[in-house]
């Protein structure tokens, strides 16, 4: 099991680093656990929970953005981030989609995602066609989900679907729940404590930042004018803060962007926790990581060996992505996944 969740993480790296490569070894399994025939030594994928009601959903958002990726490479980061930004507030429940209301601004426009938090056409693009294929049947949440783990080609059999999208929605939340890049390591435990998720698990999946890119306004001066000190943080490396003040130039600077993970910036691997150990990490967040023993075991631990992290990663992906999900009568399936019905 273990071992075939790395094989298809892999194959997911693939799609990512060589991307218009097809779509490789997706096996299926419905929600029981019990593999069809004809699918036997292939474990990856597949939700099952639309089977009946929208068959052709599940290739039909791979293709889809296997499609969309071929023609904007940024899009598997952005559509990652997404998806942990839709699940930290209130859970996986489709409400970074919305958009604000007269009356009720959105997460979307809240400072965590607005302007930095890209991608939201991809998902109402894939919405459309599902629309006009299968008319109210297929939830937006659903779809970013399947489109977060199309982006890592996700792969554990629990990776739970069938989850309906809210009508509910906050931007006070958003800033409540995301985690800003200045985190101390002792808030970032307790953010990812207040979902479910653990010390173990908040390290793997900050190893989504081996892929993406960041806006120079989110790094808060650190290559140049840490608090105000007029001076470098002194925990980032020199080269890197050189780096990106060349990059940069001066501290507020929202137009421009630079890699995350200089070693692979369009591999998802855990060259991430090799430039955290080298104190490359782009955020104070990150380079946290390495301020309290049990987390740096872990970036250690993840830094040392490729698959573990690997594994580790599809299982966090695939526990955050059932953070209070909407199920039965609780929320709605949208027609446009920027506003309510
Ligand atoms: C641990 C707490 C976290 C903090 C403080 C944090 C913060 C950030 C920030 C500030 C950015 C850059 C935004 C910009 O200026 O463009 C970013 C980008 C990104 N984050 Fe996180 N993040 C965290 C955890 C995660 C997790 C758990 C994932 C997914 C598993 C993730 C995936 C990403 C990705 C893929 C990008 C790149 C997006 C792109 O290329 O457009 N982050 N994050
Ligand atoms: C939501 O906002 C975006 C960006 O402003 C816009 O392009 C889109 O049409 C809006 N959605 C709806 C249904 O009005
Ligand atoms: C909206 O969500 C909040 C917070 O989870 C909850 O307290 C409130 O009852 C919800 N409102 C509706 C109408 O469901
Ligand atoms: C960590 O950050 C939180 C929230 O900003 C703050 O309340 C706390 O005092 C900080 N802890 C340490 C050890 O700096
Ligand atoms: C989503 O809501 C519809 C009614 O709008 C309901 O029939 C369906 O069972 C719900 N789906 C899930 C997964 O709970």
């Amino acid at each position: 099991m273990k071992f075939l969740a790395v094989v298809c993480l892999v194959a997911l790296g693939f799609l990512i680093s060589d991307v218009g490569a097809g779509r490789h070894g997706r096996g299926r399994r419905n929600g029981k656990g019990e593999r069809p025939l004809g699918t036997a030594g292939d474990d990856c994928l597949s939700f099952y929970y639309y089977q009946k009601s929208c068959p052709q959903a599940e290739d039909l958002i791979a293709k889809l953005m296997a499609d969309i990726v071929s023609k904007d490479p940024r899009v598997p980061a952005r559509i990652i981030r997404m998806h942990f930004h839709d699940c930290f507030v209130r859970g996986c429940d489709g409400s970074i989609l919305l958009n604000s209301t007269s009356t009720n601004k959105a997460e979307k426009d809240a400072p965590p995602n607005n302007p930095s938090l890209q991608g939201f056409n991809v998902i109402d693009q894939i919405k459309q066609v599902l629309e006009s294929q299968c008319p109210n049947v297929v939830s937006c949440a659903d779809i970013l989900t399947y489109a977060a783990r199309e982006s890592v080609a996700l792969v554990s059999t629990t990776y739970s679907s069938s989850r309906n999208s809210t009508n509910n929605f906050s931007k006070s939340e958003a800033l409540q729940n995301l985690p800003p890049p200045s985190s101390n390591v002792s808030s970032l435990i307790q953010k990812f404590a207040s979902k479910g998720l653990s010390l173990e698990e908040m390290v793997t999946l900050s190893g989504g930042h081996s892929i993406g890119v960041s806006h120079c306004s989110s790094i808060s001066g650190r290559q140049v004018n840490f608090k105000n000190s007029g001076k470098p943080d002194p925990t980032l490396n020199s080269n890197l803060a050189a780096s990106l003040r060349q990059q940069c130039g001066s501290v507020s600077t929202v137009d421009k962007i630079v890699v995350m993970d200089t070693f692979t910036p369009t591999v998802l691997d855990n060259k991430y926790y090799t430039g955290l150990l080298q104190n490359k990490g782009l955020f104070t967040s990150d380079q946290s990581l390495l301020t309290d023993i049990r987390t740096l075991r872990e970036v250690r631990g993840n830094s040392a060996i490729p698959s573990t992290w690997e594994t580790k990663f599809v299982n966090g992906m695939t526990k955050m992505g059932e953070i209070q999900v909407l199920t039965g009568k609780q929320g709605e399936v949208r027609r446009k996944c920027s506003l309510v019905n």
